[in-house]
Order: structure tokens, then C-alpha cells, then sequence
């Protein structure tokens, strides 16, 4: 995936406009320059184009869908069935015909619903499970839940925890051979982590699992920041579960993509009634957003703001950078290891956390501060979390830089 770049540092640079370019379409962080929006991967901010199209749509051809044969029933349908589309093409589907799409409310919802709704029924006694101990609980509570609710009914499963390596923080693949058996039947897998911000390395999850088992991967902090092209035969993954909220659509906005290649055809339950129209006309636009903003440009400028503030983060003493410590350095050379895109989580020795958050507060950062739903696997204590997004600029992150150091 991307590589750290050096940020320009000259006014003229083209990285620097085509960034300030963008950020004028945030009217939220624009009419708040004293601000600084560090919690994008908590929810992004939205660009004014997906405002516009959701007022448009809102004031032109509000209705349901899939009822009603009037124009703006029909239009609404086509918008919710044309979105579907769009996020097979900005995935880069290889098989559009064969795959499909599901809306949900966001990552969250999206992997219960892979789990109750295919990953349940689809198990069988003695069968096992791969999953993730130490990333987001989402992507954890899940697939424990279908194993107590097939043990209720007498089949008993097997979970697993995907091993992770010790100094770069992604997945282990090579121990994975020593995880996988004749009766995996599933993966678990997360793109980019919430709290460490290492790029996970999926792509090698399926060479270590060979190739009829399914893998699902939550993509929550990924879609939107970095390009995620499923035409890489590397990236052969069966679900794409991720959070349109968090690729600058509305909130309560997110999407299944499912493969249909191994196992059963995902049929979700799903949403019953009346769609979220609003939020799926927001991802449709936002969508086009990103691609037009280019998700790789995107990700070259973010590593190059997390490379700024890791860089010198780590050279303040009373600061704990969390996560693997060979990607803290601008100069790092390591080809596969773990390499951080836009989150940077951190302790200070004597400032608690929560005290951090608000002291950040009163300076004009806004960063979330908890324990981050990280599953019990993970940190036991409460951090710092800064989370960027294409709007964040490096005036911010040296700002931020020079409150961090003052309390020292
Ligand atoms: N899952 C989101 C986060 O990590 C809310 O902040």
C-alpha cells in the first residue's frame, strides 16, 4: 500500500494547493479555523458537494423506494440501485455481475449482519474460526455471538485468534499456518487498525489460507483514506464490510460488499422498510468525491501528516507512541512491515488520558480520548487517539506538535 511521504514544504508546491484546494469544500472546518478536527476515524467531515446533493435530492425527488411508480419514486429507486453500483466500481469490483452490495447503518451493523446473516447458518459442528483479538470490538463481538448462539443449538465452534506479529503489529502470516486447519472456515480480518493506524497487510492472509476459505474484511478505516482495489488478486477477499460516515457521507450511511464466490450467496436480512435514501444519495456523492480527489493522493497526504507528528512525537519524552515502533520513523525503509495511514494514538506518563483530551480541547483539538472499543486483547489503558483526514493541514499537526511539547 501507500508509502510515507515527505510533505512539501514550499507554498507553491502542487500537493499543497491540490490540498487547500480540497479543504475549502469542508465548510464545517473552514467557519472553525481555530479548530482543529483531529477524529476522523471516529466519523469524517462532510464536503460540500454531498451537502448540496443531499439537499438536492431533498427538495427535487424525495420518496420512497422501491414503491410507487410516480417519477420520484422511480428516481429514488434508480439513486439507491445506482449506488449499489458505484460502490462495486469505487471498490473496483472485478466481478460486478456476480457480487452485491447491502446498505447498513455502518461497520458495525454491517459485520453482525455478515455473521447472523451468512456466517451462522453457513457453520457446521466442529467447524473453526479465525478472528481478531486485538482490534476493534466490532470486529470481534460478532463472531463470538455466533458461536454462543450455535452452542445454544448444539454445534459447536471453534474460535480462533489471528496471531499478530510482534514488532510490526500487522498479522502474523506465518504463524497463520500454525491457526489454519482442515476445518477453518472463515477469516476475520481488519484493513487498517482503529487505534494503531498499521496498514494490516491483508493480502497475505490468503496465501496463508489457502484459497477456498472466506475472508471478511472490515474495511472501516481504510475506504476513503486509501485506495482498495479488489481487481488485485492479492486483495481476494469474499466481504467488505465499512462505514460511509467515515468516508465523508451522513452518518448512519455504510455498505456490505459481498463477493458470492465462496459459500452460500449472502442474503442479509437486512433492512426492512423504508431505506436510509438520504444517506445512500450522501455515499453515492462522496464516493464520486473520493475518487475525484484520488483515494492514492489522499493516502500519500495523511502519511505524509502522520510521518510529521510521529516523527517528532517520539522524541518528546513523556510520550508513548502506541503500536509498532519501527513505523514511527520518517525514514523507515522496512518494504512490508506495517506502515501507518492517519492515526497516531498515544499516552502521556503523568496527564491521564481523559485529562489530555480536554486539555487538547481547550487548545483547540478535537481527538478522542477512551479506550477506543479496542477488543480485550488490546491496550488496557486509555489513550489519545489523532485521526486525519485529507482536510487536516501541517500547520495543524505543528500546532498540535507545539502544545504536546509545552507539556512536557
Ligand atoms: N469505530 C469508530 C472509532 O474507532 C467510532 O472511533
Amino acid at each position: 500500500m501507500s508509502a510515507a511521504h515527505p510533505l512539501p514544504e514550499t507554498e507553491h508546491d502542487g500537493e499543497t494547493l491540490w490540498q487547500r484546494e480540497l479543504r475549502e469544500q469542508f465548510p464545517i472546518v473552514t467557519a472553525h479555523p481555530e479548530l482543529a478536527y483531529l477524529d476522523s476515524a471516529a466519523t469524517s467531515q462532510k464536503p460540500r458537494a454531498v451537502l448540496e446533493a443531499v439537499q438536492t435530492y431533498l427538495t427535487t425527488s424525495n420518496a420512497n423506494a422501491g414503491r410507487g411508480t410516480y417519477p420520484w419514486a422511480n428516481r429514488t429507486t434508480e439513486l439507491v440501485e445506482g449506488t449499489r453500483e458505484r460502490v462495486k466500481e469505487f471498490l473496483h469490483d472485478p466481478e460486478p455481475d456476480r457480487s452485491a452490495v447491502h446498505f447498513t447503518s455502518g461497520t458495525t451493523e454491517g459485520l453482525r449482519t455478515v455473521a447472523r446473516d451468512w456466517l451462522a447458518p453457513y457453520l457446521t459442528d466442529g467447524d473453526e474460526i479465525l478472528v481478531p483479538h486485538a482490534d476493534h470490538r466490532a470486529n470481534l463481538d460478532p463472531w463470538l455471538e455466533v458461536q454462543r448462539l450455535l452452542a445454544e443449538r448444539g454445534v459447536g465452534v471453534r474460535v480462533r485468534a489471528l496471531p499478530y506479529q510482534a514488532v510490526s503489529g500487522d498479522y502474523d502470516h506465518r504463524r497463520l499456518g500454525e491457526v489454519v486447519g482442515p476445518r477453518t472456515r472463515f477469516v476475520a480480518a481488519t484493513h487498517v487498525h482503529h487505534v494503531y493506524g498499521g496498514d494490516m497487510n491483508v493480502h497475505r492472509i490468503r496465501a496463508a489460507v489457502g484459497p477456498d476459505v472466506p475472508i471478511c474484511l472490515d474495511a472501516a478505516q481504510s475506504v476513503g483514506h486509501l485506495p482498495l482495489g479488489l481487481d488485485d488478486p492479492a486483495l481476494d477477499v469474499d466481504f467488505v464490510v465499512f462505514s460511509g460516515h467515515k468516508a465523508m457521507a451522513l452518518p448512519g450511511t455504510g455498505a456490505v460488499w459481498a463477493r458470492n464466490a465462496r459459500g452460500p450467496v449472502f442474503r442479509p436480512a437486512g433492512w426492512r422498510g423504508t431505506p436510509n435514501t438520504v444517506g445512500i444519495v450522501s455515499l453515492r456523492t462522496a464516493l464520486d468525491w473520493l475518487d475525484a480527489a484520488g483515494p492514492d493522493r489522499i493516502a500519500r497526504w495523511t502519511a505524509g501528516l502522520t510521518t510529521r507528528l510521529t516523527d517528532r512525537l517520539r522524541h518528546l519524552d513523556p510520550y508513548e507512541i502506541l503500536g509498532c515502533p519501527s513505523s514511527l520513523a520518517a525514514d523507515t525503509a522496512l518494504p512490508a512491515a506495517q506502515r501507518r495511514h492517519g492515526i497516531v494514538t498515544f499516552r502521556h506518563r503523568d496527564i491521564p488520558s481523559d485529562d489530555l483530551g480536554f486539555i487538547l480541547y481547550s487548545h483547540g483539538f478535537m481527538v478522542r480520548a477512551d479506550s477506543l472499543c479496542q477488543a480485550g486483547a488490546g491496550e488496557r489503558d486509555g489513550s489519545v487517539r489523532v485521526s486525519l483526514h485529507v482536510y487536516n493541514t501541517v500547520e495543524e499537526i505543528d500546532r498540535l506538535l507545539a502544545v504536546l511539547a509545552s507539556l512536557t
